[in-house]
């Protein structure tokens, strides 16, 4: 079975085909970034049109690599929810109606079931039941995952998310957008201890978070050591990514040991974090567990995850009618 990923919930157009027997047989992505970098931020005008220009090259060359037609394909999936509503319609309607003129069916997929999916994609997949972090720029969640479809929310942030946070500290730093993975590069550079931020919400009960006060702790450090050196810079990066990191592998170690589990996969965009890989991985070992991640370039926005979550869908027969809907908000239950 042949099944053709389209991800455009945001700034990168990522389209992948997977197959049934021998895995993940093409993945092209194509980043705005560089688009909307004069903005300091994603322009959802500028991020739809864009995809409607990249959908159908973008196509061909997953074809091309694949070594098939768009006549092999037995199935099509695509992101739905959540996103910049603009830039799923072009993804949805791309999708759907490529399915319609070739009479496959067609599916619609969660961006955060592609994300915690992706790590399905490597060599060494998770057993379930697993807990999963997802750590985007739109989201922090801890999740329980029994199967595929079959997903608990345990907890998640009530504000920012942690790569909403890096971004905005990041930005203020005078980074590039988006400035997670520019921050945390500062951050090599920094001396720890010389500043010190709050770990959020770890002191009460539960498995929420809250980025938002950390995040604002942050920017006042840059504002009140205006005007700011590269040195300085380096060490409010380097206290904040910590900060962000204790909290996230704080609330992960309470969730290993309230549920039980024993296999954590670490999953979205600020999964790529190195630091963050290292120090999950050390809690996890400590507990005798074991973490999973996906490679670099699945941790962020891709079509490989879509396809995969997708290719899960159709083969249990899932069938939906032609109808073109999205949803910029959306739970991952739903
Ligand atoms: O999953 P993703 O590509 O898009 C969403 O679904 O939101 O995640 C993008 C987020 C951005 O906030 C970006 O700054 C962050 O992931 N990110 C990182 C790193 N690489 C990407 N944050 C921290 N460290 C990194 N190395
Ligand atoms: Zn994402």
């Amino acid at each position: 079975m042949y099944v053709l990923g389209i991800e455009t919930s945001c700034d990168e157009t990522g389209v992948a085909v997977y197959c049934s027997e021998r895995g993940l047989l093409a993945h092209q992505l194509y980043s705005q970034v560089a688009l909307h970098a004069e903005y300091g931020g994603v322009v959802p005008e500028i991020a739809s049109r864009d995809h409607v220009k990249k959908l159908l090259p973008l196509l061909n060359l997953s074809l091309q690599q694949a070594g098939i037609t768009k006549f092999d394909l037995n199935g099509i999936a695509y992101t739905s929810r959540p996103g910049l509503v603009g830039a799923l319609l072009v993804g949805a309607a791309f999708g759907r109606s490529l399915a319609w003129a070739l009479n496959i069916p067609s599916i619609a997929v969660h961006h955060l079931e592609g994300h915690l999916l992706a790590p399905m994609l490597e060599p060494e997949q998770p057993a379930f039941p697993f807990l999963a972090l997802l750590v985007s720029g739109g989201h922090t969640q801890l999740v329980t995952v029994e199967e595929v479809g079959k997903y608990f929310l345990l907890g998640e942030s009530l504000d920012d998310a942690a790569g909403e946070a890096f971004d905005k500290v990041a930005k203020l730093l005078g980074l590039p957008y988006p400035g997670g993975a520019e921050l945390s590069k500062l951050a090599t550079q920094g001396q720890a201890g010389r500043f010190h931020f709050p770990r959020p919400m770890t002191d009460r009960p539960g498995l929420d978070f809250s980025f938002s006060g950390l995040k604002t702790a942050a920017i006042n450090s840059i504002r009140t050591n205006s005007p700011i050196d590269l040195p300085t810079k380096a060490d409010i990066a380097c206290a904040f990514e910590e900060a962000v990191i204790d909290t996230l592998v704080f609330k992960c170690r309470r969730a290993v040991l309230e549920t039980g589990l024993k296999i954590l996969v670490l999953a979205g965009g600020v999964a790529a974090n190195q630091r963050l890989r290292t120090e999950i991985n050390s809690m996890m070992l400590q507990q005798d567990g074991k973490t999973y991640y996906p490679r670099l370039e699945f941790c962020t926005d891709n079509g490989a995850m879509i396809a995969y979550a997708g290719y899960q869908r159709l083969r249990s027969g899932v069938y939906e009618p032609l109808v073109i809907e999205v949803k910029a908000r959306c739970n991952l239950s739903r």
